[in-house]
């Protein structure tokens, strides 16, 4: 049997896919490199944006034909769903399955295929042996052994869930409540991937300075917990919720060698007023003073943020207050997101009265002062010689990133100007492991570099 996964939203969704791929590789399935060749499709889905329901209905069409031509084929969805949605989806899909309980995926598939007369076709479904089923049994999600997409960075989940109900988010609704992962579940997660060459590790959670698995650990002391392990990788986080920030977590980040310079921290909006409306709990001088803070202990660090532009009632006055703290902190990079109601959310009954043109706009406007700071902050790159993993060579470069998240291209050994210079360095850039790089160009989204001995 084989398996197709169709991943919607951020890296926990992609991070719970790989885990997913590991649920169905225990239980004997093949993963499939092309959907119409799978037996079994499984949707992670994400609601945060967008109707869930409109972003996977073309793809129904075509998954009827592939039932016509296959009898064992089936659909399974699971990830963020609204709970306005479940019932909608679960006439939609064979089996709608809560991601927490993931692990359960191939008996729930198991119990469906005898409820119809395709699954009595079905052997390798019905006839496994009880003490296989035993060894193979995996009590808990966060235990389940991923199956990671890359060799190099591997996303690691310590905690799921959110408890901060901002005005416009469905995720405390769709994920539920916060749950924090076992100091040693993660340890010994993170020491098994870098025995196993992997060069960044990813900690996941919805926001992972809430992570406090017990009375004594929490998230600076889990960073330094995973800096002791002996070997050579970098340590990254996603995401941190400006409101939980302590100067703590800063200090760690600084002293940690392991924790690189890179700090996502979401903005939303620069107005005060929408900033309550939307239950963030900090002000826009808050914000500026976080991030003073930060570049005053971690050099040369990148800070990355998210932004919803066209909040119910952002009159243009409170967006130019978003605009003017973009242009004073100067991000690395700003995902920005026009507002959209969803159902269920305290946001969803305020009036949604800014047009789909004017949000367009403001995104737009926001864009130009991203680009124009993104730029000036990576030219301070040109002419350092910094540490680059290198994830891909090709005929012509090398590819990798930065400790700071930065994209950087390599002018490999085939550039007829450096044929001599750099064929003798051409064993220095291996896939998957750390080269030091000179920079020399930037653009907005990325830098340019050539290899140093
Ligand atoms: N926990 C993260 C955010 C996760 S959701 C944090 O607080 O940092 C990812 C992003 O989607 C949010 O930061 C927000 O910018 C955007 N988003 C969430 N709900 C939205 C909505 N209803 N409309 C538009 N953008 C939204
Ligand atoms: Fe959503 Fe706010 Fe939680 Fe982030 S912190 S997941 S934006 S509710
Ligand atoms: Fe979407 Fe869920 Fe992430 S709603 S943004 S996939 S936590």
């Amino acid at each position: 049997m084989k398996y197709f996964i169709r991943t919607y939203g951020c890296q926990m969704n992609h991070s719970d896919s790989e885990r997913i791929a590991g649920v169905l590789e225990l239980a004997n399935y093949e993963k499939s490199t092309k959907e119409d060749e799978a037996d079994l499709i499984v949707i992670n889905m994400c609601s945060v944006r967008e109707s869930a329901v409109s972003r996977i209905s073309g793809n129904f069409h075509k998954y009827k034909n592939y039932k016509k031509k296959n009898p064992n084929f089936k659909t399974v969805i699971t990830g963020c769903i609204l709970p306005s949605d479940k019932d909608r989806f679960d006439k939609l899909f064979d089996l709608i399955i809560d991601i927490k309980e993931i692990e359960k995926l191939p008996e729930r598939l198991k119990k469906d295929y005898f409820k119809s007369d395709s699954k009595v076709q079905n052997p390798s479904i019905t006839q496994e042996s009880p003490a296989k089923a035993e060894n193979n049994t995996i009590n808990d999600y966060f235990s389940i052994n991923p199956q990671h997409n890359s060799k190099i960075t591997a996303y690691v989940p310590i905690m799921t869930g959110c408890n901060n109900f901002c005005s416009y988010c469905v995720v405390p609704y769709t994920r539920g409540r916060e749950k924090s992962r076992s100091v040693d579940e993660i340890l010994n997660e993170v020491r098994n991937l870098v025995k196993n060459g992997y060069r960044e590790i990813i900690l996941l959670g919805q926001n992972v300075n809430s992570y406090k698995p017990n009375e004594n650990t929490d998230f600076p002391k889990l960073l330094q917990l995973i800096n002791d392990i002996p070997g050579d990788f970098w340590i990254k986080f996603l995401t941190s919720h400006p409101k939980d920030i302590s100067e703590e977590l800063i200090k760690t980040i600084a002293q940690c060698e392991k924790c690189t310079e890179c700090i996502h921290l979401a903005l939303q909006s620069g107005d005060n007023e929408i900033l309550e409306k939307m239950n963030r709990k900090y002000t826009s001088e808050h914000f500026l003073a976080l991030i003073k803070m930060i570049r005053k202990i971690i050099s040369d660090v990148a800070i990355t943020t998210d932004i919803i532009v066209g909040f119910p009632g952002e009159t243009e006055e409170q967006f130019q207050n978003t605009a003017e703290i973009m242009k004073k902190v100067k991000f690395d990079m700003v995902y920005i997101n026009k507002y959209s109601p969803r159902s269920g959310t305290v946001s969803a009954k305020m009036n949604d009265d800014v047009s789909w043109e004017e949000k367009k706009k403001r995104e737009d406007f926001l864009n130009i002062i991203l680009e124009k700071n993104a730029l000036e902050n990576n030219q301070e790159y040109i002419g350092k010689t910094i540490d680059v993993l290198i994830e891909k060579i090709d005929k012509d470069y090398a590819y990798g990133k930065t400790r700071s998240f930065k994209n950087v291209k390599i002018f490999h050994f085939c550039h007829p100007e450096l044929v001599e210079e750099i064929s003798k360095k051409k064993d220095a850039m291996k896939i998957g492991e750390f080269a030091k790089i000179k920079i020399t160009q930037a653009n907005a989204w990325g830098l340019e570099g050539k290899i140093i001995e």
